[in-house]
């Protein structure tokens, strides 16, 4: 296969992440006799810094023209002013809406040889494997906001608005993902408050009942879901969400495997480039002193190979060998229990090893 790859290493800790997932899908391609071309491009807060955007407009057209992107993170103290112009989050935020990535997709599946690491009680955790579909393209990140002045200062706003399409499609990833796993679908709103989660309560329970009664189907009000998901997270298959919620949810529930540095996502539209990530953050106090989990971004490269190139036995080779450095004992720091642990390069040369022997 020859595909067009665009990294997007941004700022922080993602090149350093980028760049181990890189040699891993070198080593796939060398491994399986694929051709990878690959493009790096700025995002973020260093794109700010050269071109004064977040999202150049060449970073879009070299996405419009590859088959995936895969990217590291954006976003630092350097750019937190409040009344900056743009943010580096802006570029992501961009990128999502530029190429239509409705829907996010969030594994959560604790590591067995790493149990320890949760902050959770094994017998809570162990056995949990929760697909999250966040959308990604509406609600209040997308919906009108802005400021006017007000007595004593000023009053800000920002709105949640969906519509019936934007609720169907994600909600149609979501069953489509349950079928091919424990076949039960978890709706997260605020129906009890929101208008807009009533219209997502409405929707999502006429199509389920429409086009997926043979799944398992059932809603959870947002403050409800943030509880069950520390005491009973097993309970949980498919869980689809809005954007917001989706964002806070899927922060919790990465806890449950103790790091966020093992953790990949997926955000795909319904044709055009995936968007490929790890769920961390830019984390710009360890940045450049190769001490990053890198198996997030290199995990991410699986879901990369899965979804967007239909290279499954890749993936899963890819996969394997993580699985494999993990049993042979290898830590990051992130994740090694304060025990002794391995640098940043170091790990994803393990990956490239395992992957090669
Ligand atoms: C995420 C991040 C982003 C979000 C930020 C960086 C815009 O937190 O991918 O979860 O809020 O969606
Ligand atoms: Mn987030």
């Amino acid at each position: 296969m020859d595909a067009r790859l665009v990294l997007l290493p941004g700022d922080g800790i993602g090149p350093e992440v980028v760049a181990q997932a890189e040699r891993v899908l070198k080593t796939v391609a060398r491994q399986f006799g694929h051709a990878f071309h690959f493009v790096t491009c700025d995002i973020g807060g260093g794109a700010i810094d050269r071109y004064g955007t977040p999202l150049p407009e060449k970073t879009i057209a070299e996405c419009r023209a590859s088959q995936a992107m895969l990217l590291g993170a954006v976003g630092g103290p350097k750019w937190d002013d409040p009344t900056a112009k743009t943010r580096p989050e802006a570029g992501l935020l961009g990128l999502r809406k530029e190429f239509d990535l409705f829907a996010n997709l969030r594994p959560i599946k604790p590591w067995p040889q790493l149990l320890g690491a949760s902050p959770l009680r094994r017998e809570i955790v162990e056995g949990t494997d929760i697909l999250f579909v966040r959308e990604l393209t509406g609600g209040i990140y997308f919906g009108d906001s802005g400021r006017r002045p007000h007595a004593g200062g000023e009053e800000a706003w920002s709105t949640m608005i969906y519509s019936t399409p934007e609720i169907e499609r994600v909600v149609r990833v979501a069953a489509a993902a349950a079928r091919l796993r424990r076949r039960k679908v978890t709706m997260v709103d605020k129906a009890n408050v929101l208008e807009a989660s009533r219209l997502w309560r409405q929707v999502s329970a006429k199509l389920m009942a429409a086009e997926y009664a043979d799944l398992e189907y059932e809603v959870v009000l947002v403050d409800a879901m943030a509880m069950h998901l520390l005491s009973r997270p097993r309970d949980f298959d498919v869980v689809v969400t809005e954007n917001m919620f989706g964002d806070i949810l899927t922060d919790e529930a990465s806890m449950l495997p103790g790091s966020l540095g093992l953790l990949p996502s997926a955000s795909i539209g319904s044709s055009g480039p995936g968007l490929y990530e790890p769920i961390h953050g830019s984390a710009p106090t360890i940045a450049g002193k190769d001490i990053a989990n890198p198996l997030a971004t290199i995990l991410a490269a699986a879901m990369l190979l899965r979804h967007s190139l239909n290279l499954e036995e890749e993936a899963a080779a890819v996969e394997a060998a993580v699985e494999r450095v993990l049993d042979q004992g290898h830590r990051t720091a992130d994740i090694a229990a304060g025990g002794p642990s391995i640098g940043t390069t170091k790990m994803g040369t393990l990956v490239v090893e395992a992957l090669s022997g």
